[in-house]
C-alpha cells in the first residue's frame, strides 16, 4: 500500500487516543485497524512462501513488537485453521540507533535473552550459526525501514554465514532517497519521509503507547527533545 506525499491523513477528531498526547500530533496517518487487517495479509503472503518449513521469528525490538505480535498472532492463526502445522520459534534482538529523529552513525546490536546482560553479539550469534546449519524460515520483523541502514548492518551480520531462508518483514517503508534501493521481503506501507510514532513507534521513547501511526507535530518534538 502506497501513502502518497500529498495524502492529508485523517483528524485526530475522528480517532481516541491517549490524552497526553493531545497537542503533540500532527494527523492520523494509518489508524490501528488498517494496520492490522494489513498485517493479516502479509501473514497469509508469508505463509504461502513457507512451504513445509518450520518458521523462526527475529523480533526487532523496541519499535517492532506491536507488529510482531500482531504478525505472529495471525501466522498462529491461519495455521491453526489450515491442514499445514507450522511450529514457531520467536526471539528478540535490540537495535539502537536513533537520537530525537535523526538516525545516528554508531548502531548496537543486543541479543534478546538478558538485554542487561548481552550487549555482545552473542545471541544474534548463536541465530546466524542456526541459520546456516537448518533449514528454517527466518523472518526478520521490524517496524520500520528509514534509511535502510539498521536493516544492513542486521543483515551483514547474518549474512556471512550464509542462511538459505532469511526474509525481512517490516511494517512501514519510509520514502526516503536510498542509495541502495534496499526493499524488505514483506511490507505494510511505504510511506511519504516523515517522522511517524505510535504501534510502538517511539520519538525518544514517548509514543509506543499510541495505537494508530501518527505523524508528530514541532510542539511534540519539542516537548520531548532529549
Ligand atoms: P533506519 O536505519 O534509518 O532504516 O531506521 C531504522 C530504525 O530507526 C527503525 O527500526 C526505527 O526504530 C527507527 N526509525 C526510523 N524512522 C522512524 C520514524 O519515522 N519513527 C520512529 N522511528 C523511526
Ligand atoms: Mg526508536
Amino acid at each position: 500500500i502506497q501513502i502518497s506525499d500529498n495524502w492529508p491523513g485523517y483528524s485526530l477528531d475522528l480517532f481516541t487516543y491517549p490524552q497526553h498526547y493531545y497537542g503533540d500530533l500532527e494527523y492520523v496517518l494509518i489508524p490501528h485497524g488498517i494496520i492490522v487487517d494489513r498485517t493479516e495479509r502479509l501473514a497469509k503472503d508469508i505463509m504461502q512462501d513457507i512451504g513445509d518449513n518450520d518458521i523462526v521469528v527475529l523480533c526487532v525490538l523496541k519499535g517492532g513488537y506491536k507488529f510482531c505480535a500482531d504478525l505472529v498472532e495471525h501466522i498462529k492463526n491461519l495455521s491453526r485453521n489450515s491442514e499445514r502445522f507450522i511450529s514457531m520459534k520467536v526471539d528478540f534482538v535490540r537495535v539502537k540507533s536513533y537520537h530525537n529523529d535523526q538516525s545516528m552513525q554508531d548502531m548496537q546490536i543486543m541479543g534478546g535473552d538478558d538485554l542487561s546482560k548481552l550487549t555482545g553479539k552473542v545471541d544474534f550469534l548463536f541465530w546466524a550459526l542456526l541459520c546456516f546449519l537448518l533449514t528454517i524460515f527466518f523472518i526478520f520483523c521490524k517496524d520500520i525501514v528509514g534509511t535502510g541502514r539498521t536493516m544492513k548492518v542486521l543483515l551483514n551480520n547474518i549474512e556471512k554465514y550464509k542462511p538459505k531462508m532469511i526474509k525481512v518483514a517490516s511494517l512501514l517503508v519510509k520514502r526516503t532517497s536510498r542509495p541502495d534501493g534496499y526493499r524488505p521481503d514483506y511490507y505494510g506501507f511505504e510511506i511519504p519521509d516523515l517522522f511517524v510514532v505510535g504501534y510502538a513507534l517511539d520519538y525518544n521513547e514517548h509514543f509506543r503507547d499510541l495505537n494508530h501511526i501518527c505523524v508528530i507535530n514541532d510542539h511534540g518534538k519539542a516537548k520531548y527533545r532529549v
